[in-house]
């Protein structure tokens, strides 16, 4: 694994060099809607996308590739590459800088490699599983904070969630006296869990490239995540992740009861 793991943090700032130059020059990109008018698709993530695929077929061609844009090559070795070529395309069109690149690998639906390249923050997160998790190469580890009322929470939503519910959701964490923020990166903001700059996330429904490298990061940095079902990581589902103290006690506050969309 050690192999794919450098592989992946050389891809990430390749693919994340890419992007930036995509960024730089963002007016000029077509840009089209997906199911909804805020789901946004352009030139800058079919193009990274494109890159991760190629690299990725060519230096472990028996793996698998789910990706966001193009969805999956099923592979033959038990291991899928699970990317997000730009997570954050709404900041990123937008002309903000909260967007990243994930790059995950699943064995049987576990993540066993995490890496997230944020260019403009020129931030590195990588884990790779039993080898910790670190952030431009220095050591990071979930905070200690115990209560959700002493940091802040990352809350999260798309066009699946009925308003009502995501309303729900911002409330509790008001309620209880917490705070919460959403930078349109669900995978950075599942960095800043693993970095211990947020207690914890939630959203109520997300895709395994939104998470999976994510999930590596923070479990490698002393935290806890709902698993994303193994057996279909092309459906999305559930993520809930935080510090072992408070997982508990997000996972009551940002439960939706109704019927997602
Ligand atoms: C989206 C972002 C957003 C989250 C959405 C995702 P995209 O990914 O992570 O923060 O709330 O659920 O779809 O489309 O920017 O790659
Ligand atoms: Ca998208
Ligand atoms: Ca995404
Ligand atoms: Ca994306």
């Amino acid at each position: 694994m050690a192999d794919r793991f450098a592989f992946a943090k050389e891809l990430a700032e390749a693919a994340g060099l890419l992007a930036l130059d995509f960024f730089q020059r963002r007016d000029a990109l077509a840009v089209e809607t997906k199911r909804h008018a805020q789901d946004l698709v352009s030139e800058a993530d079919r193009s990274v996308e494109t890159l991760i695929r190629e690299r990725i077929a060519k230096a472990f061609p028996k793996d698998g590739i789910l990706g966001e844009e193009f969805g999956l090559e099923p592979g033959s070795s038990g291991l899928t590459w699970v990317i997000d070529p730009i997570d954050g395309t709404s900041p990123f069109l937008n002309g903000m800088p909260n967007w990243c690149v994930s790059i995950g690998v699943s064995l049987g639906g576990e993540p066993v490699i995490g890496v997230i390249a944020a260019p403009c923050h020129r931030e590195l997160y990588a884990a790779m599983r039993g080898g910790g998790a670190t952030l431009n190469g220095a050591p990071i580890r979930v905070t200690d904070t115990l209560d959700l009322r002493s940091g802040v929470v990352g809350l999260g939503s798309n066009d699946r969630v009925p308003p009502s519910a995501v309303a729900g959701m911002i409330g509790n964490i008001l309620e209880i006296g917490g705070g919460f923020i959403r930078n349109g990166s669900g995978a950075l903001m599942l960095a800043y869990v693993a970095a211990g700059r947020l207690v914890g996330y939630a959203e109520p429904s997300m895709n395994a490239w939104d998470c999976m490298a994510g999930h590596c990061l923070i479990l490698e940095a002393g935290g806890k995540v709902l698993p994303f079902p193994g057996d279909a990581l092309t459906t999305p589902a559930r993520i809930l992740a935080a510090t072992p103290g408070s997982f508990d006690e997000l996972d009551r506050l940002s439960a939706v009861s109704v019927p997602l969309r």
